[in-house]
């Protein structure tokens, strides 16, 4: 059988690399599920031959493939189940949708695009690289250009920026945070800050974002404190961004909206997350360094599992995914939801995920405690966390 027209005119469209500006495939038709969430399509030029770009993006991650043109096939992506059709051209744009019995509904509307197919289309930064702040921290040089052995922590930050901002808006448009003002800004504690390249950079960007805030970078090491001060005063935020030289653990009762932790060492960041829940954070976002604490309980994995643990590099891998998944498991135990994503390309740095939790004070089902409890027993650990919580 023939494909429907209206088929055959978006893949006519898509398949002529002179005229495709973009399409985009999304969402999901009833009863239909396809691979993934969304589908990007663009032209590129790669040694003056024009490529077809497939973005496929999932919820944590996206991938992206150069086909020939005429690899290209329509009918495959529409027949998986997507609901939505963005087809633009030079001079046509397509719209096709289908209607709840499965019936494709196309619109033309003639609008004049122009095709970009440059290789690589930059992000748009979320910093002017002259901002003072990234001189400062020492990310930029005196010509404001990004240092290169700077660039791989200024991307994490700007990645970490992204995926602050929409969980901030959400919390704030549930109204479990409160809109800030300059009276009621929001408290922020950014934990074991290192040289303070998140913390300023989290305040700046939530400032020119019109979200009033103040910072507490805190640092066990005294130079971080000090070097960290000079800089908040030089830039006149001293009254809006604090160091303190204190260890995580030892931090006593305080308001906190939202708690972050950028590779916080080990157990360090089993210290930011039980301080974070214990102060009730409304948001945390933390992105786990390295870890040891489960990894020296996995000597006492009985068969089979050892055939994993017997291998160092399996084991290490192992112990981290087990450590961030009862990490996760306790902060849902807690009343938080929580996901863990992968925040940034594991080329910029092997420590690429982020635990992000916000607390609805929800009561987890009755088996989450269940699964937790016969976690621990498959594996005979205990996690630090757990034992900072004092949670049986
Ligand atoms: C790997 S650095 C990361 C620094 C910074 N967040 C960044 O991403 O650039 C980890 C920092 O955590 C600090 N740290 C480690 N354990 C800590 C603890 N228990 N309490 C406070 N700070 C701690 C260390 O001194 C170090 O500066």
């Amino acid at each position: 059988m023939s494909p429907d027209p209206s088929i055959e005119e978006i893949q006519r469209t898509i398949g002529n690399p002179d005229r495709l500006v973009r399409a985009i495939f999304s969402g999901r038709r009833r009863n239909m599920q396809p691979e993934f969430d969304k589908i990007e399509l663009r032209p590129i030029k790669m040694h003056d031959k024009l490529l077809l770009q497939m973005t496929t993006i999932s919820n944590t991650k996206s991938k992206t493939q150069n086909l020939e043109f005429d690899q290209f096939n329509c009918l495959d992506l529409i027949t998986s189940g997507y609901a939505n059709c963005l087809v633009e051209s030079t001079d046509l744009t397509l719209t096709m949708r289908f209607t709840k019995k499965g019936v494709p509904m196309l619109h033309r509307s003639e609008r004049v695009l122009t095709q970009n197919t440059s290789h690589d289309r930059q992000k748009s930064r979320l910093f002017d690289s002259s901002s003072d702040f990234l001189y400062k921290v020492g990310i930029t040089d005196r010509n404001a250009t990004i240092k290169p052995s700077m660039r791989d922590k200024y991307l994490q930050i700007e990645e970490f920026l992204r995926i602050l901002m929409p969980t901030l808006r959400d919390e704030i448009s549930t109204g479990r945070l409160q809109k800030p003002t300059l009276h009621n800004p929001i408290k922020i504690f950014d934990h074991g800050c290192g040289n303070a390249y998140l913390t300023f950079a989290v305040h700046n960007y939530l400032v020119e974002q019109d979200f009033a805030n103040t910072v507490v970078g805190i640092d066990q090491r005294d130079e971080s404190r000090m070097r960290n001060t000079t800089i908040a005063s030089d830039l006149n935020l001293g009254e809006s961004i604090v160091f303190r030289a204190e260890k995580i653990a030892k931090i006593g009762p305080e308001k906190v909206d939202l708690a972050i932790a950028l590779h916080a060492c080990d157990t360090a960041t089993d210290d930011a997350i039980a301080w974070s829940i214990n102060n009730q954070a409304q948001i945390l976002l933390v992105s786990p360094c390295c870890h040891h604490d489960l990894q020296s309980q996995l000597d006492k994995v009985s068969d089979p599992w050892s055939l994993v643990t017997k291998n160092g590099i399996m084991k290490e891998r192992l112990g981290d995914i087990l450590t961030d998944s009862l990490r996760a498991q306790i902060l849902k135990l807690h009343g938080y939801r929580t996901d863990i994503i992968e925040f940034i390309g594991d080329e910029h740095t092997p420590r690429n995920l982020l635990i992000r939790a916000v607390l609805t004070k929800s009561t987890p089902e009755a088996d989450e405690k269940a699964k937790y409890d016969e976690m621990l027993r498959i594996w005979s650990v205990r996690p630090r966390l757990a034992e900072l919580l004092g949670f049986e």
